[in-house]
């Protein structure tokens, strides 16, 4: 069984079902939960998600939805009718869209309530990029501290964060609000694509309440160890995080 005091997350970017459902049975003690992306779910749909929830664990189905309120609004009905743990929306779709994916996940019916995470700023756009797309002068730190508070002024439960953003969102927006992050590699590991990474045990001394990792665990000679490995640096980043 999934351990409930685990903070990892680990990301099924696999192309197929059987390859993801065998990483997931060997990991799942060591996991608070798994993420499903778009590039498993178009695959192989709802039924990935049916498998992990088989194996008794949480499913954070990140679709990233970005559409008219009417439209998410029917999307994270669906995602909870699956009984998804967390799904994200893209917090730069307005107060509206983020009212109202917040109203479909808490909406009662025969799931319980699902969370629903803000995505900021892609951590692939610079911060020019992003000043000439949205035609904004703000930084991108302020971009994404004002994307944080949007999501949590319109009742979200929280925001997917890349590290180096953990701390100021956790003072912009206080402690009950979830920071999920990727983009964190043990000591060591190798960085791949991810530029500005931390530790996991450092993302959880910073703030975050879960991480999300892929290659370390997918890409290791032992995923099992290596999943075990990193839930025990965030134990002790909590542990550290506690104290006085
Ligand atoms: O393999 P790696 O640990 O980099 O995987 C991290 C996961 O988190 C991937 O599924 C990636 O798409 C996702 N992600 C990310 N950075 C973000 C948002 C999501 O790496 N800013």
């Amino acid at each position: 069984m999934p351990d409930p005091t685990n903070r990892v997350i680990v990301a099924l970017d696999v192309p197929t079902l059987s390859e993801a459902t065998e990483l997931a049975r060997r990991l799942a003690p060591h996991l608070a939960g798994v993420k499903i992306g778009s590039q498993l779910f178009t695959a192989e749909g709802p039924r990935a998600v049916h498998a992990m929830h088989d194996l008794g664990l949480r499913v954070f189905l990140d679709l990233k939805f970005h559409d008219i309120p009417n439209t998410v609004a029917g999307a994270v009905a669906a995602a909870r009718g699956l009984g998804v743990w967390m799904l994200n929306v893209h917090a730069s779709g307005g107060p509206a869209m983020l009212a109202s994916a917040a109203k479909a996940a808490s909406a009662t019916g025969v799931s319980g309530r699902t969370l629903v995470l803000g995505v900021t700023v892609l951590t692939s756009l610079e911060e020019k990029d992003l000043q000439a797309t949205f035609g904004t002068v703000r930084t991108l730190r302020q971009q994404v501290l004002h994307l944080a508070r949007e999501a949590k002024a319109a009742g979200l439960d929280g925001v997917v964060a890349s590290p180096h953003e953990i701390a100021d969102i956790r003072q912009a927006c206080g402690p009950g609000f979830l920071i999920v992050t990727p983009g964190v590699r043990p000591a060591g590991a190798e960085r791949g694509d991810q530029r500005r990474v931390m530790t996991p045990g450092e993302a959880i001394r910073a703030g975050a309440d879960y991480v999300v990792v892929g290659r370390p665990i997918l890409a290791a000679k032992d995923p099992v160890e290596a999943a075990q490995r990193i839930g025990e640096e965030c134990r002790l980043g909590r542990a550290e995080s506690r104290e006085p």
